[in-house]
C-alpha cells in the first residue's frame, strides 16, 4: 500500500495510512480528519510528526487547511497536468524488430530490489492475492484427483475454462469454455496467436507506441511491426490503419483496445466495432490484447472488440497476470476460427498449462470475491496513476507531457527537450531508480524522449526517487 515502503520516514507512513483511508472512502470530500493532537496521541507520534504529514497530503492536494477549523478532505482533485497530445509521425514503412537487450535489463532490474521500481509493469505485490491464492493452491494439490498430476488437454481444464467463460460473460462478450484455450500467461497466447495466423516475413499491424512483449514476439517470429499512430486517449487511429491496409500486405493486427501499454488509450464501442468491422472486411485477423480491460478506474470494464465480429476472426487474449498473479503464468485466449491450429501450436510447444496452477486459480475465481478485489486494486491503482501523475508535473522541467489514463497502471510521459531516454536510464539506474526508456516501445527508434513509469508501486516515499529523475532530466536538457 501506500505507506508500506520500508524507506518511507515515519510522517510518509502517517501520510499513507490516511491516504489509503481516503480511498477506502473511510473520509469523504469534505470531511474533517482527526486533530492534530488527536492523531498524536492515538498513534504514539510526535506532532510535529503527524504536522510533517498532514503537510505533505495537502502539497499533494489531498487535504485542505482551514483556519482555526482543522484539516479536510478536499471535495475537488487539484488540477491536472496537461496531457499528452496525439502520437507523433511515424516512418510508415515496416520495421523488422530489434529491442530485445535493452528490454532483458529492463526485465532484469525488477530483481534488484535496491532499485525504486518504475520500470516493469508489474502489479504492487501488496494489492495481490497472494495470502489466500498460495492456501488455495495448497489445498487444491491435497485434493486433486491424481490424474492430474499426469495429464492435461492442451486447451487447459474444464473448471478454469468455465470460469473465464463466465468473466467473458460479464465483459458482455459471452463466451462458451469450448471457445477458450488456457496459456502460460497472456505472452503465450500472443505467441501462439501470431503463429497461427502468420508466417515468417509476414507484416502485422501494431500500435504506436506498443507493448514491448509484443515486439518481441514479432521479433522471434521473424515477422515485421507495421507501426500505426495511436492516439492517448482513443487508441489505434483508424484513419491511419485504413490507408495502411491499403497500401500494404497487412496479415494480422495486435491491437490493445483497453488501456494501451504504454498510453493508457481506451477504444470506444464505436471505434472497436469499425477496426472489427474494417480488419474483418479484408480478412485479416484482429488479436486483441484486454490484460488490462478489468482494470477500468470507472469499475464497468470497457467491452471488447472480440463482441462485434462477425466472421470469427478476432482471436481476444487476457491473463490473470495484472490482478492475482504474475507468476502462476495463467492466461487464456478465444482463438476464433483458428482454435483447432491453434490448440496444435500449443500441444507443439509445451503440451498444456501446468494443470495445478490452472486449478488454483479456478478454485480462487469459484470461491468469490474477485470483484471485491478488481473493486479494490481499481481505486487503488486510479490514485496512484493520479498521484504519480501530479508528482511528474511537480518535480520535471517544464515542458514535460504525460498521459492522462483511465485504466491499468502505466504512464506515458514526453520528456522536454529531445533527452534521450536511454542516457536517463543508465542515470536513473545508478542512482537506485529503474524506468522503461520509450525505445523499447517501438520497431523504429520513435520514443527516444519518451518513458514509460510504473505507477503500480507508487507511495508518497516515491516522491524523493521521482524529484531525482527530475534532476537528471534537468541535467541532461542542459
Ligand atoms: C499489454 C500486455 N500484454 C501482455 C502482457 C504479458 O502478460 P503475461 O504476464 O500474462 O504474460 C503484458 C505485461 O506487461 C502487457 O502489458
Amino acid at each position: 500500500m501506500a505507506n508500506s515502503s520500508p524507506q518511507a520516514t515515519l510522517y510518509e507512513r502517517l501520510a499513507g495510512e490516511v491516504l489509503t483511508q481516503v480511498q477506502a472512502g473511510k473520509f469523504a470530500p469534505g470531511d474533517r480528519l482527526p486533530s492534530v493532537r488527536q492523531v498524536s496521541q492515538q498513534k504514539n507520534l510526535s506532532v510535529t510528526t503527524v504536522l510533517q504529514a498532514y503537510h505533505l497530503l495537502e502539497d499533494r492536494g489531498v487535504i485542505e487547511a482551514r483556519p482555526q477549523s482543522g484539516y479536510y478532505v478536499r471535495a475537488v482533485m487539484p488540477p491536472t497536468p496537461p496531457p499528452l497530445p496525439e502520437s507523433t509521425a511515424l516512418p510508415f514503412d515496416p520495421t523488422s524488430v530489434r529491442i530485445d537487450d535493452l528490454v532483458m535489463r529492463v526485465v532484469r532490474d525488477t530483481l534488484n530490489h535496491d532499485l525504486v521500481q518504475f520500470g516493469a509493469a508489474l502489479p504492487d505485490p501488496d494489492l495481490l492475492p497472494t495470502a489466500r491464492l498460495n492456501r488455495i493452491l495448497a489445498q487444491v494439490a491435497r485434493r486433486a484427483n491424481p490424474l492430474y498430476h499426469t495429464v492435461g488437454l492442451p486447451e487447459g481444464t474444464p473448471q478454469l475454462r468455465a470460469q473465464v467463460a463466465r468473466r467473458t460473460y460479464l465483459a458482455g462478450c459471452p463466451l462458451t469454455p469450448d471457445e477458450i484455450v488456457i496459456t502460460s500467461g497472456c505472452t503465450e497466447a500472443l505467441h501462439l496467436a501470431l503463429r497461427t495466423v502468420c508466417k515468417t516475413g509476414d507484416l502485422v499491424a501494431v500500435e504506436s507506441p506498443t507493448y514491448f512483449g509484443i515486439l518481441q514476439v514479432l521479433q522471434s517470429l521473424g515477422l515485421h511491426a507495421l507501426e500505426i499512430p495511436t492516439h492517448p486517449e482513443t487508441g489505434i487511429s483508424l484513419g491511419a490503419l485504413r490507408i495502411a491496409l491499403q497500401n500494404h500486405p497487412v496479415k494480422a493486427a495486435v491491437v490493445m483496445t483497453n488501456f494501451n501499454n504504454p498510453l493508457g488509450s481506451c477504444m470506444s464501442s464505436d471505434a472497436k466495432r469499425e477496426l472489427v468491422e474494417m480488419l474483418e472486411a479484408a480478412d485479416i485477423p484482429l488479436i486483441e490484447d484486454d490484460i488490462y480491460g478489468e482494470l477500468a478506474f470507472s469499475g464497468q470494464h470497457p467491452g471488447v472488440a472480440r463482441a462485434y465480429s462477425r466472421k470469427d476472426l478476432v482471436l481476444l487474449t487476457s491473463s490473470f497476470s495484472k490482478d492475482i498473479s504474475p507468476s502462476y503464468r495463467i492466461g487464456w485466449i478465444a482463438p476464433g476460427r483458428f482454435k483447432d491450429a491453434l490448440v496444435r501450436a500449443k500441444m507443439a510447444t509445451n503440451l498444456t498449462t501446468p494443470v495445478l496452477t490452472q486449478l488454483a486459480i479456478a478454485a480462487f475465481l469459484e470461491s468469490g470475491g474477485y470483484d471485491h478485489i478488481l473493486r479494490t486494486i481499481r481505486r487503488a491503482y486510479a490514485q496512484k496513476v493520479s498521484q504519480m501523475a501530479r508528482a511528474v508535473v511537480r518535480n520535471f522541467p517544464e515542458g514535460t507531457l504525460v498521459t492522462h489514463p483511465q485504466g491499468g497502471f502505466v504512464l506515458w510521459v514526453q520528456l522536454p527537450g529531445e533527452v534521450d531516454s536511454l542516457a536517463l536510464y543508465n542515470q536513473a539506474v545508478q542512482a537506485g531508480i529503474t524506468l522503461a526508456p520509450g525505445y523499447i516501445f517501438s520497431a523504429s527508434n520513435s520514443y527516444r524522449s519518451f518513458i514509460r513509469l510504473n505507477a503500480a508501486y507508487w507511495s508518497f516515499a516515491s516522491e524523493r526517487a521521482l524529484q531525482r529523475l527530475g534532476e537528471l532530466v534537468a541535467g541532461l536538457m542542459a
